[in-house]
């Protein structure tokens, strides 16, 4: 196991890849890839709590992901609808404050009705706040942003980063220090794309589904063992 003693993270992205992979090369159905792939994302959150990240941002399903086949896109729904009404009570429990980032009045009304139900009975608990991005990406996240900047009538010489950050869905959440990838694509698939700006990138070829607490482990390891400058010099190097 890592010897993990550098320091943690504070926000911890994850691009949840390969379920679908993981599920043919068995010949399951894809769905039990997302199924099992919802289990890990039980285990991974458990593991953040313990290592003390305090943000966790799981991408769950992207704008993209709703021109997948119908029954897919229902499937995962109806999962994302069991996964709000059977963790309730351990969000509780393990003092968890959920978030929904992307365009929440797309999904089906019973699930937008859930997730705003969840983020307001966990928005007063101090533990890990888990970030789930649900028909999000990160385009459409800016033009959004865009948008409320336009009709707020401030003048456009005024607008400085820190206040755009203030009209993203992510307003007042660390910026993330980690993205992990899983299933050997290196890309970030539109997830992010503002607020990764100083992310240190980890890709790994393990499908979502095998993604379990070592692999976490590894990834941060890997992360701690990064030089993040930030766009400076090191603190070691003679600037003449
Ligand atoms: C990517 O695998 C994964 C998704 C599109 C969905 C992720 C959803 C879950 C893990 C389940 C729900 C989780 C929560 C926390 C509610 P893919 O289907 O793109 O895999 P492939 O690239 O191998 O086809």
């Amino acid at each position: 196991m890592p010897d993990l003693r550098g320091r943690i993270p504070a926000h911890v992205g994850v691009i949840m890849d390969g379920n679908g992979r993981w599920a043919e090369l068995r010949g399951l159905p894809r769905v039990e890839g997302h199924r099992r792939g919802a289990e890990r994302a039980r285990e991974i959150i458990d593991l953040s709590i313990e290592l003390g990240v305090e943000c966790l941002t799981l991408f769950a399903f992207s704008t993209e992901n709703w021109q997948r086949p119908r029954e897919e896109v229902s499937m995962l729904m109806k999962l994302l609808e069991l996964y709000l009404k059977n963790e309730f009570e351990n969000l509780a429990k393990k003092d968890i404050r959920f978030r929904a980032i992307g365009e929440i009045w797309r999904l089906p009304e019973n699930i937008q009705a859930l997730v705003r139900e969840t983020e307001n009975r966990t928005a007063k608990n101090k533990g890990l706040l888990l970030v789930s991005a649900l028909s999000y990406s990160g385009r459409n996240e800016i033009i959004r942003a865009v948008r409320k900047v336009m009709n707020s009538g401030s003048a456009p010489g005024e607008l400085k980063e820190e206040d755009f950050n203030s009209y993203l869905d992510t307003a007042g959440f660390p910026q993330p220090d980690l993205i992990i990838r899983t299933s050997g694509e290196r890309r970030l698939s539109n997830f992010m794309l503002w607020q990764a700006a100083y992310a240190e990138l980890y890709f790994t070829d393990t499908l979502w589904p095998d993604f379990d607490r070592e692999e976490l482990l590894l990834a941060i390891s890997d992360f701690q063992g990064r030089e993040r400058r930030f766009g400076k010099i090191s603190s070691g190097t003679n600037a003449s």
